[in-house]
């Protein structure tokens, strides 16, 4: 099989150019790994002979998406719609539809929009097609990720600078983490898989593919990274072990991986926000999902696809789940260049400014920076949920609200 030679060079190549230049070169990742845009081209012509696959697919999902629709419970709901405002004859974006919960409060609020639901899962895609039946004339559902947004938008005859609000809900929706076959859950077993459209593009990496195929070192950067574990050596060295006696390729398997390298005392020592226990492999899901679906990459192009089609004085609103999310939000927001590090001194950072600006390679970056100038932030405070809203939906517990309007 091609896929393994194929993923490792390419993973290769973007980890060696992301150890040395720290995970917010975006401009670089993508050059090197998930604008592994030629492999998706190849993946786009063969969607077009997949088409009847699909619908059969969603045939099937159809039966199910009632009872999914209910399965995940919007998060800060009334700051979203607040922060949104919809008013009559506007025109929005969801990005993340997911089984639809902020579209469908959005248009509670104000029936009387057009809305255009994003998601790159054919799963939440089916339920948008679905909603659009039922609202023909306020729904149109996009099948595709943030990376393709602007073409699929462009496509659907909406002109940059037009839309009124954009709501980036991000991170995985409950109908992908309550489904084993999706391979997401490290507490009901399932597939090592975790792509959120691995169907439409089935030659792209699973988590199973990163686990078995990279080495030691690319893995503890991958969780120390993405999962900001400080026990990344740790774990991947029991991965490693591991994997040398059998192929790792259930969720299960993983996390009794991980759980391995712990005495058992430490297995749910960690808490979470509610001070609940959390399993010692849950970071390390975390950065493994994070990676195999791109996540920072495609968050950062979101935000500049979102800034591109919104109007001035148009709503952006972003809820993300952990801090490395938060951290590229809000710095896109603020205009600070992503190849800043994030705990430097003032000055270290006028050092660091002199040494991007004589560096033609970041050049782009930099001027990335200074054109995101273009917010100004509805609160000074990042939001977080209400205690009542945690106790309604202990997975909201996370959740991190940043709203701006375009200038
Ligand atoms: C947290 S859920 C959104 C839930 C939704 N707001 C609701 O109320 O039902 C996030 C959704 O975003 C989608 N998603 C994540 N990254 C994406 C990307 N890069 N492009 C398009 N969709 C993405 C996922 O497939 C998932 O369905």
């Amino acid at each position: 099989m091609l896929r393994y030679p194929y993923f490792c060079r390419i993973h290769k190549n973007f980890l060696s150019c992301w150890l040395e230049s720290g995970i917010f070169n975006l401009g670089v990742w993508p050059k090197k790994i998930h604008a592994t845009a030629e492999r998706y081209n190849e993946c786009e012509a063969q969607e077009e002979t997949d088409q009847t696959g699909v619908e059969e697919l969603h045939r099937s999902q159809d039966r199910d998406s009632e009872v999914m629709t209910k399965l995940h419970i919007p998060v800060m709901v009334d700051e979203v719609i607040r922060c949104l405002a919809p008013q009559k004859g506007q025109v929005f974006l969801d990005m993340t539809f997911g089984s639809g919960g902020h579209t469908r409060a959005i248009l509670q609020k104000e029936p009387d929009i057009t809305l255009y639901a994003l998601d790159r899962d054919p799963t939440a895609h089916a339920i948008a097609e679905q909603l659009s039946e039922l609202y023909p004339k306020q729904i149109r559902a996009i099948l595709g990720q943030f990376s393709q947004a602007e073409a699929l938008l462009m496509k659907a005859g909406v002109q940059p600078g037009t839309l009124d609000g954009v709501l980036l809900d991000l991170g995985c929706s409950s109908m992908q983490l309550d489904t084993p076959e999706r391979g997401f859950s490290l507490r009901k077993d399932g597939p090592l898989d975790m792509r959120m459209d691995g169907d439409r593009y089935p030659d792209m990496p699973t988590a199973a593919d990163v686990v078995n195929a990279l080495d030691q070192q690319a893995l503890a950067s991958i969780l120390r990274t993405y999962g900001e574990e400080k026990h990344a050596k740790k774990i991947a060295s029991a991965i490693v072990q591991a994997r040398s006696l059998y192929p790792i390729t259930r969720t299960q398997q993983l996390a009794s991986i991980v759980a391995g390298a712990f005495p058992p005392s430490a297995l749910y020592a960690r808490k979470d926000l509610l001070q609940r226990s959390t399993h010692i492999a849950t970071k390390t899901f975390q950065a493994f999902r994070i990676f195999v679906n791109n996540e920072l990459n495609e968050l950062y192009t979101g935000l500049e696809t979102a800034q591109k089609f919104l109007r001035p004085g148009g709503h952006l609103v972003a809820l993300s789940f952990h801090s490395l999310e938060d951290r590229i939000i809000k710095r896109f927001l603020l205009g600070i260049s992503m190849t800043e590090r994030f705990n430097l001194s003032a000055r270290q950072k006028v050092i660091q400014k002199s040494q991007l600006d004589s560096d033609q390679e970041n050049k782009k970056h930099v001027s990335i920076g200074k054109a995101s100038l273009t917010w100004k932030l509805m609160h000074k405070k990042v939001l977080t949920p209400e205690d009542k809203d945690v106790q309604d939906n202990p997975r909201g517990r996370s959740a991190k609200l940043r709203a701006a309007i375009k200038l």
